[in-house]
């Protein structure tokens, strides 16, 4: 990759190793190894590459199948694969129904609001059961939902949200959940690209003390989508306190219902589960990339549902009896994957929490996991580095006890790890690093939690039945141990992969194969090598460092926010000619946004128009995504083709060398804008701290189109 290439110019490689210092390996308990899933290695040679693709045979048995499929793998059609062709079955039966035999009265979710002197509602499969049936023969018999059909949700942290999922997956329609967080605008638009006519949403929620007015961003939806050619025909509200609306938003008549007035009519309906094929699709995720809009990643019903189940079973060492808390949003798809679709496949108690980490102190999650006995914890590095700033002994002070825990979204630096298995898992905990994407449908690299040690800052090998590679710009393979990077790939297809880029199949094959397949007539998948889209580099034991996204994908609090998504936003203000953000490190989220932005003639920069850009932003994208500063600057820098140069603003951003200016058609600018935003920096007490080398990498090579 041309970004490392050039680092590697002056940097040795001795040094590189110097500065990415291996870590030692910590190993799982003999307590922990004597009750995992996997605790025999001859699972490895069971998924080895001579047993592709056959081996995931083990995956889709542990789901119920209507009827059972014939081929396990076909690829016929390149790089559009299937799995479990001839295969029927349906995904709220196996995450619901199954279980009511055996286990009808514990409980499938145990849901934690945020205003702590609420009590926790503990949901039962057979009430879940109940809840589904009831909101299934409400979206089909009110809403006129039927298989197929897209669904939209913009559900916040609440049990409606898996239930709204389950409900579309047993009437096989197709639900497409929007972050809470994100705007009105952004719901619409995913509404309008999915052609969804059903809203369904919520009055209001708490977020760190607030209540939240949610109601609102369904009128931005609805006339967002209507903009873009999507009538909205219904929006269906959930009310946060049944019978008592928190919204100050209007009721829009013959449109908005009140889902809880609606639903007594369908009192203890039953809806018979709808069998659907194994490819046909369970859900979409938008998600952010390199250009245009976002992308709808569309999942499959049997190879999605077979892969979280496995990937849950043996990385996460879900038992039925365990009490699992994901703490991240099903907004994303690590909820989806791994609070919903996988846990409770696997029968488990699955624990969501409403709230922000640290509210009403950074003792909470603690106490909640105390109080739960909750024993698998799962989250991210902007949380857990959050935790530790907040309340560093807080930990100490709670008497809960993981077997396991995992953190998922970002690379995480080996401080950071270190106090998340010594303080918060108290030495007894395995910790699985573990790295996948939107478009993978579940983890790609992690340790086996009872077979392979861990390593801090490494996720690990491929997991079972993954065969990663790194390739050079130039296609051959980066080898382990060379201390070089480049783009990590998978080389085989898998069951939980995206099948597709909704309604834009070129776009698909044009984002995550063209840049390695050589032959695009082959027939053969070892000619497809799907590209990840981050950076990484291999270790002589096979470990993967994840360097983190080559496209222009700022990666805030681990959400994937895409350079050119923000910078259209701001390009909505009036007085903006040209903008353009860059990634600034941050000690909590990793990641935050500076926006520059360049005015259009006779105007002049003013607070106003930084305040025009940040709700901009709010506006189009979400408050996620609101940029910590907007500098007004008197030009861009640029390349003598006229193409911003973001590595250059980037280094001002985070007060490193901006490198090599040359090539630039007004390099003078370079110093005015430095001076101006340095003066700003220190005005606001921004101070610089030395990056690290990764940091550093990232920051040289961001937004490098060259
Ligand atoms: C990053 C989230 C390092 C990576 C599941 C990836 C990680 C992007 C890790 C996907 C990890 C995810 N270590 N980086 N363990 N996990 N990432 O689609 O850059 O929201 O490409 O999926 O997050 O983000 P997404």
């Amino acid at each position: 990759m041309a970004i490392y290439e050039e680092a590697g110019a002056s940097v040795t490689e001795a040094q590189i190793a110097v500065h990415w210092r291996e870590e030692d390996y910590l190993y799982p308990s003999p307590r922990f190894i004597g009750q995992a899933n996997a605790p025999d290695p001859a699972v490895r040679e069971r998924f080895s590459e001579e047993h592709f693709p056959e081996c995931f045979r083990e995956y889709a048995d542990l789901l119920d199948w209507d009827t059972y499929w014939h081929t396990t793998l076909d690829t016929s059609n390149p790089p559009f694969w299937d799995w479990f062709v001839g295969g029927r079955l349906n995904a709220c039966y196996n995450c619901v129904d199954r279980h009511l035999a055996t286990r009808a009265n514990q409980a499938a979710f145990i849901w934690v609001p945020e205003p702590e002197a609420d009590p926790a509602q503990s949901i039962t499969y057979r009430e879940l059961y109940r809840r589904v049936n009831e909101l299934a023969a409400l979206l089909r018999d009110f809403a006129g939902v039927q298989a197929g059909d897209r669904v939209t949700l913009h559900l916040p942290m609440v049990p409606e949200l898996p239930i709204a999922m389950l409900a579309c997956a047993r009437l096989g329609a197709v639900h497409s959940e929007v972050f809470a967080g994100f705007s009105g605008t952004a719901c619409g638009g995913r509404m309008a690209d999915s052609g969804s006519r059903v809203l369904v949403t919520m009055d209001g929620y708490y977020r760190d003390g607030k209540a939240l007015d949610h109601k609102a961003k369904a009128d931005e939806a609805v006339a967002v989508a209507k903009d873009q050619g999507t009538e909205v025909e219904k929006v269906l509200v959930f009310r946060r306190h049944a019978g008592q609306y928190m919204s100050k938003a209007p009721m829009a008549e013959g449109r908005d219902y009140f889902v809880d007035d609606v639903i007594a009519g369908y009192r203890g309906k039953l809806v018979e589960p709808v069998s659907m094929p194994a490819e046909a699709p369970l859900f979409l995720m938008y998600t952010s990339g390199t250009t245009g809009k976002p992308k709808g990643a569309q999942h499959s019903t049997g190879g999605y549902l077979a892969y979280v189940a496995g990937t849950s079973k043996f990385y996460l060492d879900i038992h039925p009896e365990d009490t699992y808390w994901c703490f991240a949003d099903i907004g994303w798809i690590t909820g989806h994957s791994y609070i919903v679709y996988g846990p409770l496949a696997l029968g488990t108690t699955s624990v969501m929490y409403e709230g922000a980490p640290a509210y009403p102190d950074p003792g909470r999650p603690w106490r909640i996991a105390e109080r739960l006995g909750v024993n698998i914890f799962h989250t991210a590095p902007t949380t857990i580095r959050m935790l530790r700033k907040a309340g560093p002994d807080e930990p100490a002070k709670y008497g809960y006890h993981f077997k396991l825990m995992v953190t998922v979204g970002e690379p995480i630096e080996p401080e950071v790890w270190r106090w998340y298995h010594g303080t918060v898992g108290k030495r007894e905990a395995v910790v699985v690093d573990t790295w996948w994407m939107t478009e993978t449908g579940g983890f790609m690299g992690a340790t086996l939690p009872a077979l392979e040690p861990m390593k801090p800052g490494s996720c690990g090998p491929g997991v079972l039945g993954i065969y990663p590679a790194i390739y050079d710009e130039e296609g051959k393979p980066v080898e382990a141990g060379s201390g070089r990077a480049g783009n990590i790939c998978i080389r085989n297809p898998w069951p939980g992969q995206l099948q597709t880029i909704w309604g834009q199949p070129e776009r698909f094959v044009q984002t995550y194969y063209a840049k390695y397949c050589h032959d695009t007539q082959s027939k053969d998948w070892h000619d497809w090598p799907f590209l990840c889209g981050d950076g990484a580099m291999q270790a002589i034991d096979g470990y993967y460092r994840i360097l983190g996204r080559i496209d222009d994908v700022i990666n805030v609090a681990g959400h994937r926010l895409g350079t050119k998504e923000l910078e259209s936003a701001v390009l909505t203000v009036p007085e903006v000619a040209e903008a353009a953000a860059v990634p600034v490190v941050d000690e909590t989220r990793g990641r935050v946004v500076e926006m520059y932005v360049s005015l259009k003639p006779g105007y002049s920069p003013s607070q106003e128009i930084e305040d025009k850009a940040k709700a901009a932003i709010e506006r189009e994208i979400g408050k996620v995504a609101r940029p910590r500063n907007v500098w007004v600057v008197p030009d861009m820098p640029k390349t003598r083709s006229g193409k911003i140069m973001r590595r250059v603003i980037a280094g001002i951003s985070n007060f490193t060398d901006v490198g090599d200016i040359t090539t630039l058609a007004n390099p003078e600018v370079v110093e005015a804008i430095r001076r101006q935003v340095y003066a700003e920096k220190s005005a606001r007490g921004e101070a610089p701290r030395p990056l690290t080398e990764q940091e550093l990498e990232e920051i040289k090579a961001f937004g490098r189109t060259e």
